[in-house]
C-alpha cells in the first residue's frame, strides 16, 4: 500500500513541468514494469524526458562497446554487476562518486570502490531455482533441492536457463558453479545439465516466466523474480540450492562521453534514493535495495536463510575472465547435442 501511495503522489505532482529540463538516454536491464515506472515518475517529477531502451545485461554491454566512439547512452540502470564491472574496466563508464554512497549497504559501496567509482550497487538478489508446483506434482517429479538434483534424468527437457552471452543471470550461474565446484567439475556439471535443458533463452527472466505459465517445469533464475509471477496467480515457487549459491549486485553506471551528463547525474542520484528504490517492489520486483533506508518488502528473499558462496565480484567481473568463460561455455556446453 505504501509504495502505491508514493507512486500516486509522484505521478500526480508532475504534469505541469515542462520537457525543456532536458532528456536522458537510459538502458534499462531490469524487467519492463520497473523500467516503465521509473521512466514515468522521473520525468514527471523533474521534467527530464527519459528515453528508455530495455536490454539484458550482456546485450547492454555489447551495445555500449559498439557505440564507444559515439555514445548514445547516458545511464545504464540495472542488470547484473559483472558486466558493469567489465564496462568500467574497458573505460566505457564514467568515474562518479555520489554523496549518497555512505547510505548504501557495504556490498553496494564495494561494487563502487572496486570499479574506481565507475559503477555502484543498486540492488542484490540470490540465484536459485524456480519451479511450477502444479506441473511437478502432475508429472510426479520431486522439487530439486540441490545443484546435483537438477541432473536427475527425469528432468530431461524440463529445465530452462538463459544464455550467458546475453544474460547476466546465466553468467552469474556459470561464475557461481565455477566458484562452487572448481572449473573442471563445473563444466562437467554444465555438460551433464545440458541434457536436461529444454531451451536457453535470451533474457534472464524468460525461464521463470515460462515456468510460471506452465511451459516448462524448472528454471535457474534469480529467486526475487518468483514472487511477482506468483502474485499474478501462477503456481510458481523458488528455492536456493543447499550446496550454496551466488548473488548478483545489480548495478548502475554513467556512460563516459554521455551527451546529457547533468541529466544523467540527476537520474543517478535519484535512483539511489529510498523513494526511487521503492519502485522495485512497487513494480513487483523483489531484489534487496541498496539504500539502507529503503523499506524492505516482506517478499524480498531473506538473505540470512540462504547459504552463499563468497562470490569474487572483481575476478568474475573482469573482461578477460567473463569472455573466456562464456566462450568456453559456447564451445564445450552449448555446442553439444541434447
Ligand atoms: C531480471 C532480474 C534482475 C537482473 C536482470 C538481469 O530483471 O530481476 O535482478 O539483474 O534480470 O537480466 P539478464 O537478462 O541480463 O539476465
Amino acid at each position: 500500500m505504501r509504495t502505491t501511495g508514493v507512486l500516486m503522489v509522484a505521478l500526480a505532482s508532475g504534469p505541469a513541468l515542462a520537457q525543456e529540463a532536458g532528456q536522458v538516454n537510459v538502458i534499462c536491464s531490469v524487467q519492463a514494469e520497473w523500467c516503465n515506472m521509473i521512466q514515468t515518475v522521473f520525468a514527471r517529477t523533474t521534467g527530464i524526458k527519459v528515453n528508455m531502451s530495455l536490454k539484458g545485461s550482456g546485450e547492454a554491454l555489447a551495445q555500449l562497446i559498439a557505440e564507444r566512439a559515439n555514445p548514445k547512452t547516458d545511464v545504464w540502470f540495472g542488470g547484473t554487476g559483472d558486466p558493469h564491472l567489465q564496462a568500467a574496466e574497458q573505460g566505457l563508464s564514467l568515474e562518479y562518486k555520489s554523496a549518497s554512497l555512505p547510505q548504501l549497504h557495504a556490498w553496494a559501496q564495494q561494487q563502487a570502490s572496486q570499479s574506481g567509482y565507475k559503477t555502484v550497487g543498486i540492488y542484490s538478489g540470490p540465484l536459485g531455482f524456480g519451479y511450477n508446483t502444479e506441473l511437478l506434482a502432475k508429472k510426479k517429479l520431486p522439487v530439486p533441492k540441490t545443484w546435483a538434483d537438477l541432473l536427475n534424468p527425469a528432468y530431461k527437457g524440463e529445465v530452462q536457463v538463459a544464455n550467458p552471452a546475453s544474460s547476466g543471470t546465466a553468467y552469474t550461474m556459470v561464475a557461481t558453479l565455477v566458484q562452487l565446484m572448481g572449473e573442471d567439475k563445473a563444466f562437467d556439471y554444465m555438460k551433464a545439465l545440458h541434457k536436461n535443458i529444454g531451451q536457453y533463452t535470451r533474457s534472464g527472466t524468460g525461464p521463470i516466466k515460462a515456468v510460471a505459465r506452465g511451459e516448462t517445469s524448472l528454471s535457474i533464475s534469480f529467486v526475487h523474480d518468483g514472487p511477482g509471477e506468483a502474485m499474478q496467480g501462477f503456481p510458481v515457487a523458488t528455492i536456493t540450492p543447499a550446496e550454496g549459491t551466488g548473488a548478483e549486485i545489480g548495478s548502475m553506471s554513467i556512460i563516459k562521453g554521455a551527451r546529457n551528463l547533468e541529466a544523467a547525474k540527476k537520474f543517478y542520484e535519484w535512483a539511489l534514493t529510498p523513494q526511487a528504490q521503492q519502485f522495485g517492489a512497487a513494480s513487483k520486483q523483489f531484489q534487496l535495495p541498496s539504500n539502507k533506508a529503503t523499506p524492505v518488502d516482506p517478499r524480498v528473499p531473506d538473505f540470512k536463510k540462504i547459504k552463499f558462496i563468497d562470490y569474487d565480484y572483481a575476478k568474475y567481473g573482469a573482461s578477460a575472465e567473463r569472455r573466456r568463460l562464456i566462450a568456453k561455455w559456447e564451445k564445450d556446453v552449448n555446442s553439444l547435442p541434447r
